[in-house]
């Protein structure tokens, strides 16, 4: 059980590296920690070394989440230090599209949390497929996977061409959609996206400004004030607890595309798309780190944490984690290395080393987290 071997003493300059974990796949499988996961963050949290955990999960409030972490790992953990698919969506709430006051539609595992998450990062109109489906049930024919009527809310305004009203401006109108974990009810969420991807402007009910026997709207799809669509991250696969891996949210964000594809005759899906391996992810996720690493070094003592040279991202997922921080260019000239592990997505049976060329390609392949911590500590010395 070979220990490791460095700690940084206060009468040293602090390390000038730190650390960028995947959680599933990497830390945990779903609820159980990976062998070696506990005792590695012990041990960067004794020595000084800072890191920070950098998942595309989420549906979960980040304190709720890193609370439930810090559980399942034994290891303190805080918000400062912790980012998830979803958290750069706050930019989005008084930055130039100024979402704060419109009204948006969240959806992903449990609407009612997902409302919490969004209205806890300062949205004010927080519309869920189960208040549409409560007030409209004939919107989608068939009955829902699970219990989602019983979180539903009034809805802010009336859906458009319903006995309430058929005046569009007293009408319900859908200004943004965001997708914050994966979702259940996939059929119910297709439904109802799509719908609003057809809309004139956002009001459900409405169909686009098709003239005649045009097959597209007079300006195009997507084209015509529908309400922009958001996905907090693209994963196709992850790695849980079954021993192969499972689809992930980029696996309904293709069924999405592929509705879109065949409802429009052959139209791409036009999507923004946030989480690993974006580069605004990378960007946000080396902010949150520079500064959760200059609060922690201070705190135990070093004066001055100076510049944040390197970052040895630890991931499981060549499409998110290797990509990301191969393709991320620091502004602060930080070096981000591409660590993979064996304990998540990829593996020498499924897609091998010659699955792994260009973006894709790790700067070492290592056994676990502790082994990746381990290889790291040699390369600074
Ligand atoms: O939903 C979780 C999945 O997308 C992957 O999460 O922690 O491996 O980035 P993670
Ligand atoms: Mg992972």
């Amino acid at each position: 059980q070979q220990r490791f071997s460095s700690s940084w003493r206060r009468d040293e300059p602090a390390p000038p590296f730190a650390f960028a974990f995947d959680i599933d796949g990497v830390l945990l499988h779903v609820a159980k920690p990976i062998p070696g996961a506990t005792e590695t963050l012990r041990f960067l949290n004794e020595s000084n070394i800072p890191f920070i955990l950098l998942t595309n999960g989420g549906g979960k409030r980040e304190a709720d989440r890193v609370q439930d972490l810090s559980e399942k790992l034994g290891v303190y953990l805080t918000t400062d230090n912790f980012v998830q698919s979803h958290t750069p969506f706050k930019q989005l709430v008084d930055g130039p599209e100024s979402l704060r006051n419109k009204t948006i539609l969240v959806t992903g595992s449990d609407y009612e949390k997902c409302r919490a998450i969004a209205k806890s990062y300062g949205f004010q109109n927080v519309v869920t497929p189960a208040d549409i489906l409560a007030a409209h049930p004939s919107i989608f024919p068939f009955r829902p996977v699970t219990d989602i009527l019983a979180t539903a809310q009034p809805l802010p305004k009336p859906l458009f061409n319903t006995t309430s009203t058929t005046r569009l401006e007293e009408a319900l109108k859908i200004d943004a959609m965001f997708v914050f974990d994966d979702p259940r009810d996939w059929a119910a969420d297709v439904q109802l996206i799509t719908d609003l991807l057809l809309s004139r402007n956002g009001y459900l009910g409405t169909y686009s400004a098709l003239n005649g026997n045009e097959t597209l709207p007079s300006c195009g799809w997507q084209q015509d004030g529908q309400p922009p669509l958001y996905f907090s991250n693209g994963d196709l696969l992850w790695s849980a607890t079954y021993h192969l891996p499972r689809f992930g949210q980029g696996a309904f964000q293709a069924t999405v595309a592929g509705v879109w594809h065949r409802v429009t005759g052959g139209h791409e899906l036009q999507r923004r798309v946030i989480g690993k391996p974006q580069a605004e992810t990378y960007e946000y996720a080396e902010r949150v780190l520079g500064v959760h690493r200059h609060d922690i070094l201070r705190s135990k003592g070093f004066h001055e944490p100076g510049t944040l040279k390197a970052v040895y991202m630890v991931g499981d997922n060549p499409e998110s984690d290797i990509a990301g921080a191969n393709g991320h260019v620091s502004e602060n000239g930080t070096q981000w290395t591409s660590v993979l592990v064996k304990t998540g997505v990829w593996s020498e049976e499924r897609g091998g080393e010659k699955a792994l060329q260009g973006r894709l390609k790790p700067k070492v392949i290592v056994a676990d987290v502790k082994e990746a911590v381990k290889w790291a500590l040699v390369q600074e010395g």
